[in-house]
């Protein structure tokens, strides 16, 4: 089988390539993997991609691909929508046409942060911006197009490269040796490496529908950035702010963390606690 990463160029596609050339290369069985960035293969261009996927005899498709920026997208809905909705539509029909594979990456900015207990994939969508909407777009183009595909909810994503909070703090720390940062925003980081793997389970046990899909616990904007400054022995300090004192174009749910319910359910939440993922992140395990 042969298969395509979309958004290879993202954080996550370059961590889940090295994951089946390294770890996993038996998981294509003797295929080939495409991992291609944005001027390889533009997921908003159908005819592309649907050639593409005839052409390759692509049988699998991970749709790593997105428009991340959630502050941009408040002004640039629609160019937010046509890659996270349209485009990933896109790979839908791909996979309906080719009767494959497709796991798709969501997020958990399609719940606004009222609840005060963590979201299941049962709690109803309600976001509060431009990419929250477009990412929920996007989910039910592609479970309308192609209801066997497994849509992976996922948070606060960090990989080793790549632009991420966790490599914000090391950057802004390291240089200022001072950052304000949120403490009233709740959430669970989760670690490219760990997202990649429970990728491959989707497609391996054949999972449709929604599924969380985080690393476990919880905790601040804040007490991430004292933890990244801990685990890389810099000598920052990190001072917690508001919301309200630190205003953004996008509003962001106060309480986004997710419970994995369905794969706890299945027996397939292999997810490691936040803290345990982040020593990992620094080749501290
Ligand atoms: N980052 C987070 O904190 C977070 C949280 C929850 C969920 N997620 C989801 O996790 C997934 C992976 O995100 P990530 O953090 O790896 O994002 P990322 O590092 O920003 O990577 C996204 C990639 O998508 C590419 N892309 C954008 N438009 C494209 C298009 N039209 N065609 C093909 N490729 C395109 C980008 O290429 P260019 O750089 O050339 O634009 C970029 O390489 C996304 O679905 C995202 O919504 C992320």
């Amino acid at each position: 089988m042969n298969i395509l990463i979309a958004g290879g160029g993202g954080q996550l596609g370059r961590e889940l390539e090295r994951l089946l050339e390294e770890k996993e290369p038996s998981f294509c069985g003797g295929g080939g993997v495409f991992a291609l960035g944005r001027r390889e293969l533009d997921i908003c261009d159908r005819a592309a991609v649907l050639s593409f996927c005839r052409e390759n005899k692509i049988g699998a498709v991970f749709n790593c691909a997105a428009y991340t920026d959630v502050n941009a997208a408040e002004s640039q809905e629609e160019a937010a929508y046509a890659v996270n909705a349209l485009g990933a539509e896109n790979l839908a029909l791909a996979m309906e046409e080719a009767r494959g594979i497709l796991v798709h990456v969501s997020t958990d900015y399609v719940f606004d942060g009222k609840k005060t207990s963590p979201y299941t994939e049962s709690d109803p969508c309600a976001p509060l911006g431009a990419y929250g909407r477009t990412k929920l777009a996007g989910e039910r183009l592609v479970l309308s197009a192609l209801p066997s595909a497994a849509v992976l909810r996922t948070a606060w994503l960090y990989g080793r490269e790549g632009k991420n909070f966790v490599n914000t703090v090391l950057r802004v720390a390291g240089e200022k040796g001072e950052m304000r940062v949120v403490s009233d925003q709740f959430g669970t980081p989760t670690f490219t490496q760990d997202l990649a793997r429970h990728m491959l389970t989707a497609a391996r046990e054949g999972l449709s529908g929604i599924f969380h899909a985080t690393c476990k616990g919880s905790c601040s904007w804040f007490d991430l950035a004292c933890e990244t400054v801990r685990l890389a022995g810099l000598k920052a300090r990190i001072l917690p702010c508001t919301t309200e004192e630190y205003p953004t174009p996008a509003a962001r749910p106060k309480n986004s963390v997710l419970e994995n319910a369905r794969l706890s359910a299945l027996g397939l939440d292999a997810f490691r606690p936040w803290e345990e993922a982040l020593r990992a992140r620094f080749s501290l395990l």
